[in-house]
């Protein structure tokens, strides 16, 4: 917050394509899609269109106790599209929120409630969570997380978790090259053998017995650093809970909606999750919007006699709002006119051959990517694998480079972050990544 006062800040006040305007009128590329969230650009009319259209019938109406339009024909589209891609008819109760964390939050309370209403556990059954894993800032979501700098301070706070390996062990044991990041990582090794991270997962479903569910970012824990999962780790997840007969929530609030190269992550190793969270670019990035869809076995084990007290209760004032349902609707018609996730492949190319690149350059020291999520490891010294400290904010030091290039990047930590909308074009795309390395090489030299 004193950098922040010190510092000139950018105020946003247009944008366009994927481009944002400050006041002063400059124009950045955003290199992280407003935080991960929009997806066909900026001020795109479609969308635009929607939204009046929705305003001139209404704007918002509770969902509680009441049903309106746009949610309504957007839970059907959302179990439609998750039936096609996901090959299920298992997930098809969706129930609304307003932003990632709430979408965690409802779906851990749900599991939570589900094992009550099957009497499957006790009433002290535990989560268990991954290391590295990052779920949202509420604190539900922060009990869930694995990453000491944002989640420590409030650990008086939180309810009690087990903590499974994070899956980033397995690349660099074995170097092996994975479908989703070409680079096996030097920087963060931690184990060797063979999954080593999934044979703690089963000894933890083992000894533990009272599991209420296993929540996981499938195949890229994001917020820690794009950090990706080896081939066939989510699907081990995914036989280890149906071996122990415990839920799996697979947490796509950052993967849905194309930004992996499917419109959802769990598609590439064929894994249907008891329970998805899904936000961010569910409206394009317009509004704020979140589901929580489930299967209809947990949807079943809430009905009952209104006396035995097994409604779900969790509601926010904003749940189902009808703007940002029409926003999501009109996001998913332009997926299929637009061929948006067709269009991806010379994209993720195009970054991926960059990543290859850049990963020579001295104080890169590794570069992991995840269809149009990547990430850039800085570090200090490449041959003695000397980390950059936390005080020297060389992530920031090469965000504030690619400000003067006019593009807005936002990193984690030591990471770079690059996840522009997935609209943007490869010219776009390509001056985008040439002016990052100029930042880096601007202040490491080249
Ligand atoms: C995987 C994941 N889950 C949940 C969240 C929380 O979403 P929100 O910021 O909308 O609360 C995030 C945010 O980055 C995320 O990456």
């Amino acid at each position: 917050m004193k950098d922040w006062i010190n510092d000139a800040p950018i105020v946003i006040a247009e944008g366009r394509d994927c481009f944002i305007k400050d006041t002063y009128g400059i124009w950045y590329l955003d290199g992280v899609s407003s935080l991960w969230v929009n997806i066909h650009g900026h001020g795109k009319k479609e969308i635009n269109d929607a939204l009046i259209k929705q305003l001139t019938h209404i704007s918002h109406s509770t969902l509680l106790g009441l049903a309106n339009v746009p949610s309504t024909e957007l839970a059907g589209k959302l179990v439609s599209l998750i039936s096609e891609r996901l090959k299920t008819d298992k997930l098809n109760k969706v129930f609304y929120s307003d932003n990632g964390s709430t979408a965690v939050e409802a779906a851990l309370k749900m599991a939570f409630q589900y094992t009550q209403h099957t009497k499957k556990c006790a009433d002290d059954a535990l989560f268990v969570t991954l290391e590295n894993g990052y779920h949202g800032d509420t604190i539900g979501a922060v009990s869930a997380g694995g990453i000491d700098l944002f989640h420590k301070t409030y650990s008086p706070l939180l309810f009690k978790t087990v903590k499974a390996p994070s899956p980033y062990c397995f690349n660099c044991s074995h170097g092996v090259v994975s479908s989703q990041t070409d680079t096996p990582s030097k920087y963060r090794c931690n184990a060797e053998g063979e999954f080593p991270c999934l044979r703690e997962l089963r000894h933890i479903l083992e000894s533990q017995g009272k599991v209420a569910a296993v929540l996981v970012e499938p195949l890229i824990q994001a917020a820690s650093g794009m950090i990706t999962s080896p081939v066939g780790y989510l699907k081990g997840v995914r036989d280890l809970c149906t071996e122990f007969d415990t839920l799996l929530i697979a947490d796509e609030v950052a993967t849905g909606f194309g930004r992996t190269g499917n419109m959802f992550a769990c598609e590439l190793e064929s894994v249907v999750p008891d329970i998805l969270c899904l936000s961010k670019g569910i409206t394009g990035g317009y509004l704020p919007l979140a589901v929580t869809i489930a299967t209809e076995n947990i949807y079943n084990a809430f009905l009952g006699e209104f006396a035995e007290k097994k409604t779900f209760f969790h509601g926010h004032s904003y749940t189902g709002n009808q703007l940002g349902c029409a926003a999501a609707l009109a996001s998913l018609e332009i997926f299929e006119k637009e061929h948006v996730l067709d269009n991806l492949k010379p994209k993720i190319k195009i970054l991926r051959d960059w990543l290859n690149s850049i990963f020579n350059h001295p104080n890169v020291g590794d570069v992991r990517v995840c269809g149009m999520m990547a990430g850039v490891e800085l570090i200090k010294n490449k041959a003695s694998m000397e980390p950059f400290g936390f005080e020297e904010k060389a992530g920031w030091q090469v965000a504030y480079e690619a400000r003067k290039r006019s593009v807005f990047i936002r990193p984690l930590g030591n990471v770079l972050v690059i996840m522009p909308p997935l609209s943007i074009s490869e010219e776009n795309l390509s001056a985008m990544l040439i002016r990052i390395e100029k930042s880096i090489c601007g202040l490491f030299h080249c």
